[in-house]
């Protein structure tokens, strides 16, 4: 039992004695030279650290910026580090350091290796922003960020609340982008961007966005400055939806025919200057808003201009309905001889053709010869025509001879009303 006892105490005893050795009242090794960092921004406090592993102490550091010494720490806790703070103002501030060990065992100073620091430039605060303010649920939306600033490349983070969602590394002065789909309203609100670059002790958040819940819009009111206006003025018209979200899209329509498409990002109307050139444009104004929440459109009541008759400038408005009364009658006119005659024409020779073939009949005991007298005009054979219909007559032909009269008929009394004479040779 007593030998056991006094081996580990000899262990122990040797160790120390080497420990000593080596930290206490040895010379120092090469140090080594740090920081968190190798960038600063202009103004900015960088601390380099120095370390040597070995050497009694006490140990100086001396820090040196191409071979100027610039400050000197001295060390006098085991494994004590020097921490060096240095003011980068401007670019005379960077460039390679190097530091440098020495204690009272030690005939020269050890350098450290270097340590190049270089300028950067801080970002910005960047903006955080979408091409569509209001959302709703279950659509898609694009967030963008952006640092106006700030040496490149930059990580751009992308945050809702305190939840991470995207990081992004952009290596050129356009925005980070992030298309979220919104499952719920939840998910509309607290956005947030982190803007870092090499300098990340200096990072910058953007403001909060939140999206707006996409709102329906309302019924618009259509109104004009002047409700009773002439002929050849100008009025405005204005539209307007009470609510909604934005922007809202305004048309405008006379009856139904569109005259003007105005967006509006605020809740002032929309207005449309019209010249009332023609009575007919007095009538039915209507306006319809629409916003991005497709499919829902609201139409406004419509509006009509009341005429203003003092004015001497709408007399014509008054003469207006009479030339235009006028115009029609003239059309009628011309319109019943060129339309209405020839259509009634048509009607009356279908039935004098029906008469032609009775009469053909009738006078078939006549020369071939002679029948072409009776057609000799159309008019003529039409007027015959219509009294043969109306009384009970009869054609016949009398041959005068030498002064002596030779009837081909019996009866004395018949009377004509219409007798061709033709001298024959
Ligand atoms: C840098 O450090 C010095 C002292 O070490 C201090 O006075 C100064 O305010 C610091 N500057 C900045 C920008 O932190
Ligand atoms: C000093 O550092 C060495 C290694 O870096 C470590 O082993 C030792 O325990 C440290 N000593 C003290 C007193 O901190
Ligand atoms: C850097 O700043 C020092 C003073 O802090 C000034 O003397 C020197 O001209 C500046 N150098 C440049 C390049 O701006
Ligand atoms: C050791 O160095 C310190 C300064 O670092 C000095 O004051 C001291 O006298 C030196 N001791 C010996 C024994 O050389
Ligand atoms: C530091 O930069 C200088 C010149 O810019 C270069 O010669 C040197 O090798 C660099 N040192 C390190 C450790 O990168
Ligand atoms: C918003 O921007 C994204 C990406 O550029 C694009 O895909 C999307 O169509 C845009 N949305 C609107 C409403 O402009
Ligand atoms: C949203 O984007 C996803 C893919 O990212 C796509 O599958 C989906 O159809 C999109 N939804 C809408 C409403 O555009
Ligand atoms: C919405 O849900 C889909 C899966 O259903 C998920 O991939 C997406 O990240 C969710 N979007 C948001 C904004 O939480
Ligand atoms: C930027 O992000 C990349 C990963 O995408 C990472 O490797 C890098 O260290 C980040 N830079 C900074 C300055 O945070
Ligand atoms: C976004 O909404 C939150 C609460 O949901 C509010 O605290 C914050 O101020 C809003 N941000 C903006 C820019 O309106
Ligand atoms: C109506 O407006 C047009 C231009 O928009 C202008 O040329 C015209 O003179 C105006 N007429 C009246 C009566 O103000
Ligand atoms: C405008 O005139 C049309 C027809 O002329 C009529 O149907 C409508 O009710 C009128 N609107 C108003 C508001 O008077």
């Amino acid at each position: 039992m007593f030998p056991a006892l006094i081996i580990p105490l000899l262990l122990v005893k040797f160790q120390t004695t080497q420990e000593q050795a080596s930290n206490d009242a040895g010379a120092v090794s090469q140090p080594e030279l740090w920081s968190k960092s190798t960038f600063a921004a202009a103004g900015q406090n960088v601390t380099l650290s120095c370390f040597t592993a070995n050497g009694g102490l006490p140990i100086t550091y001396e820090l040196f910026k191409m071979d100027t010494i610039q400050k000197t720490v001295v060390v006098r806790e085991r494994n004590g580090t020097a921490k060096f703070t240095v003011l980068v103002k401007n670019i005379t501030d960077v460039g390679e350091y190097k530091c440098t060990a020495q204690n009272n065992f030690t005939t020269a100073k050890q350098y450290s290796k270097g340590l190049n620091l270089s300028l950067a430039e801080q970002v910005s605060k960047p903006k955080l922003y979408s091409n569509t303010s209001s959302a709703a649920v279950g659509h898609n939306v694009t967030l963008f960020c952006v640092a106006d600033s700030g040496s490149l490349p930059i990580n751009y983070s992308f945050f809702r609340g305190e939840t991470f969602l995207s990081l992004l590394t952009r290596n050129d002065r356009l925005p980070a982008t992030l298309t979220i789909n919104l499952n719920s309203t939840s998910d509309l609100w607290m956005h947030k961007c982190k803007a870092e670059n090499m300098l990340s002790d200096l990072q910058q958040y953007s403001a909060s966005f939140n999206f707006t819940l996409e709102e329906p819009v309302s019924k618009p009111k259509l109104y004009s400055n002047t409700s009773s206006t002439a002929v050849g003025h100008n009025v405005t018209l204005f539209c307007v939806a009470d609510s909604g979200s934005l922007p809202i899209n305004y048309s405008f329509f006379r009856g139904e025919t569109f005259l003007s498409l105005q967006t509006r990002n605020d809740r002032l109307p929309a207005t449309l200057t019209i010249n009332l050139n023609s009575p007919s444009c007095l009538w039915i104004h209507k306006c319809k808003a629409e916003n991005m929440l497709s499919g829902l459109q609201q139409y406004s009541a419509s509006f009509n201009f009341t005429l203003e008759v003092k004015d001497p400038s709408s007399m014509w408005l008054v003469i207006c309905p009479v030339i235009v009364t006028v115009i029609l009658l003239l059309i009628f006119i011309l319109a019943f001889p060129l339309f209405i005659l020839p259509r009634c024409k048509a009607r009356k020779n279908n039935t004098s053709t029906v008469g032609n073939t009775a009469s053909a009949k009738k006078s078939s005991a006549l020369p071939a010869s002679d029948e072409s007298n009776y057609d000799a005009g159309p008019t003529v054979e039409e007027q015959r025509e219509s009294t043969a219909q109306q009384g009970e007559v009869e054609y016949t032909t009398v041959f005068i001879t030498n002064g002596n009269k030779v009837m081909e008929r019996n009866d004395s009394e018949v009377q004509y009303s219409e007798i061709l004479v033709r001298k024959s040779n």
